[in-house]
C-alpha cells in the first residue's frame, strides 16, 4: 500500500472504498444515460482525479459522450466570502444546447458552485443538467442543493486528497484524508 502522507491525520476514505463506489456509479450512470448523448463536464481543477476514474466507469458505453472541462473558482477565499461563483473556459452555448450535461464535481459544501453551475448549463439550453459529486457536506450548505448522484457524505471536516486541495497541495494523494488541524489553524 501507498505510504500514508505526513501531513495527513485520518484516512476518511481508500483507494479500495473510492474504486468501488465510483465503479457503482459508473454502471448506474451507463444505464441512465444509455439514450442521452451525455455531455460530461468536468469542474476544474478539484473534479479532475474523479473525473479520470469515473468516465471510465461509464461502461457500457452510451453512444455521444463526450467530455468537456470548466473552470469555477469561489471569489473572495478566505475569511470573508462575497459568495459569488466565477465560471471560465472555453465551452459555448451552443455546446451545451439539447445535450444531457453531468457535472462532475469533487465536493458540494456550501452549495454555491454548484447552484452558479446548474444555473449557467440551464441558461445555455441544456436538455437537462444533473450532477455527480464524489464528496458532500450537508452540514455546510448555505444553498439548497443535493446531488442527484453521490458517492460520500462526509462529516465537516477539513478533507483532501484524490482532487481535493488546501492551498493547492495534496490533490495527488489516492485517498482522502483529513489534514491535520495544526497545519490550517489561523488559515481559514
Ligand atoms: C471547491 C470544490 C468545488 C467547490 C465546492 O473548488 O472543488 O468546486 O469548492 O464549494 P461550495 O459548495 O462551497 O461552492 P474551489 O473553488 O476550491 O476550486 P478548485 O476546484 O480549483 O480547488
Ligand atoms: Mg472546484
Ligand atoms: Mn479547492
Amino acid at each position: 500500500a501507498a505510504s500514508l502522507h505526513a501531513d495527513i491525520g485520518e484516512v476518511l476514505l481508500t483507494p479500495e472504498t473510492i474504486a468501488q463506489r465510483v465503479g457503482e456509479l459508473g454502471r448506474e450512470l451507463a444505464g441512465d444515460y444509455a439514450d442521452k448523448r451525455p455531455l460530461v463536464v468536468g469542474t476544474l481543477k478539484g473534479a479532475v482525479v474523479f473525473m479520470a476514474d469515473l468516465v471510465r466507469a461509464i461502461e457500457p458505453v452510451p453512444a455521444g459522450l463526450s467530455l468537456e472541462f470548466i473552470r469555477a473558482s469561489s471569489y473572495g477565499a478566505g475569511t470573508v466570502s462575497s459568495g459569488k461563483v466565477a465560471l471560465g473556459g472555453t465551452l459555448a452555448a451552443a455546446d451545451i444546447a439539447g445535450r444531457h450535461v453531468l457535472l462532475v464535481e469533487d465536493i458540494v459544501d456550501s452549495g454555491r458552485t454548484a447552484v452558479a453551475l446548474v444555473d449557467h448549463f440551464k441558461a445555455a439550453g441544456a436538455a437537462s443538467v444533473k450532477m455527480a459529486s464524489l464528496l458532500s457536506k450537508p452540514a455546510r450548505r448555505t444553498c439548497a442543493y443535493k446531488p442527484e448522484y453521490l458517492c460520500f457524505e462526509v462529516e465537516d471536516k477539513f478533507v483532501v486528497g484524490y482532487g481535493l486541495d488546501f492551498d493547492e497541495q495534496y490533490r495527488s494523494l489516492p485517498y482522502v484524508g483529513v489534514l491535520r488541524p495544526e497545519l490550517y489553524t489561523g488559515f481559514e
